[in-house]
């Protein structure tokens, strides 16, 4: 497939160049019609046994393709409704008490940040924050856990090559929101015990979907948070309940059909120019609008081979507002004299250009 044929998926594309996958991804009309399908089917003929067999049909789906994304087996998937979500679920599973010490980097998100103080503030585990390049230096022999990005979201730094060591002895929480669909994930090689990501951001999908791995040998360390009708192994046992045994066993409470047709479709959007073929894509643009801020002067944040673009602005509110009236969406960095492009193989050139004119 050729690229303007991927990009011709979104119609968004059409009149902005949306650079913000970062946050949400455009829709792809194919995943609107797929969701709008399915409640269209719900509103003719209410919900009732066929909608749960649907929804029973389209989660292993969902389940199949976010593991695909990530490098792993779908039965070590869990379908959550965001990162944080799944972030929440392994910091409150984990048995952590005082004494025990979590590492985490100084460029993570509130998604992470959040859970981290509720952890601190319930059990009395003390967060030690270290720069995030310099994170596998400072595991020692407290840290119980190591919470960081894949993908820093201030600039699009990777996480430190040697944490893959770190892995080896301690148990490593990715978030994953920033590299899940937007570059190539592979759990097994990145020896981590756990990887959180979001649906709607570079999976494209809908807001209220994402995605937690958990490593097999954490299986039986990690408890299920709150074993709720769809994650029980058998729903039907009373009393004797017990969750999946598997990442199942932290499924979100609830994901609609329509949730999961979505994303189906989202995913599917991207497959027919090819994942693989997509992120190379993507983080080859990426590149070349950094390379571009440079030759125009513009200090660029620490980034890596990945899909963020950010860069200093004197006032960066001010240019995301102008940006945005020029139909360029670009976002800034709440306390951080940053703007952030997020660039995907869905953008092109002209994207690039038109955010490039508005330099002065
Ligand atoms: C690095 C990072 N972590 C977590 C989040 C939160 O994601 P979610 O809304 O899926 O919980 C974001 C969202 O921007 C992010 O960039």
């Amino acid at each position: 497939m050729e690229p303007a044929t991927l990009r011709a998926a979104f119609a968004v594309l059409d009149r902005y160049a949306y650079l913000n996958a970062g946050t949400c991804g455009p829709i792809a009309r194919a995943a609107a019609e797929a969701a709008a399908a399915e409640l269209r089917i719900q509103v003719e003929e209410g919900r009732w046994t066929p909608t749960f067999e649907r929804m029973l049909e389209l989660q292993p789906r969902q389940r199949a393709v976010y593991a695909e994304r990530v490098g792993a087996a779908p039965e070590d998937v869990a379908l959550t409704t965001s990162t944080s979500e799944g972030v929440v679920r392994v910091l409150a599973g984990l048995d952590l008490g005082p004494g025990d010490e979590v590492v985490t980097g100084d460029e993570e998100h509130p998604g992470l940040l959040g859970p981290l103080a509720a952890l601190r503030r319930r059990t009395g585990a003390h967060v030690r924050m270290v720069p995030f390049a310099s994170l596998a230096d400072a595991v020692g022999p407290a840290t119980r856990l190591v919470a960081c990005s894949h993908v820093s979201w201030i600039g699009g730094a990777l996480a430190p090559q040697a944490l893959r060591e770190v892995a080896r002895d301690v148990p490593v929480l990715l978030d994953g929101a920033q590299a899940a669909g937007a570059i190539a994930v592979d759990v097994a090689e990145l020896g981590c015990a756990f990887y959180a990501a979001s649906g709607q951001k570079w999976l494209c999908g809908p807001i209220g979907s994402g995605l937690l791995y958990v490593a097999p040998a954490w299986r039986e360390r990690l408890r299920a948070v709150g074993p709720t009708y769809l994650s029980l192994a058998d729903p039907s046992a009373g009393l004797d309940a017990v969750p999946h045994a598997d990442a199942r066993g932290h499924d979100a409470s609830a994901v609609a059909p329509d949730t999961s047709a979505f994303a189906v479709a989202a995913h599917d959007a991207i497959a027919a120019f090819g994942w693989p073929a997509a992120v190379e894509r993507a983080a080859t643009l990426a590149a070349s609008l950094a390379d571009a801020l440079r030759e125009r002067g513009r200090t660029v944040a620490p980034r890596g081979r990945t899909t963020l673009v950010s860069w200093e602005e004197d006032d960066p509110v001010a240019f995301r507002d102008r940006a945005a009236a020029a139909g360029v969406v670009v976002r800034d960095l709440p306390g951080r004299p940053l703007v952030r492009a997020s660039v995907g193989a869905f953008n092109d050139e002209s994207d690039l250009e038109r955010l490039l004119a508005l330099l002065t």
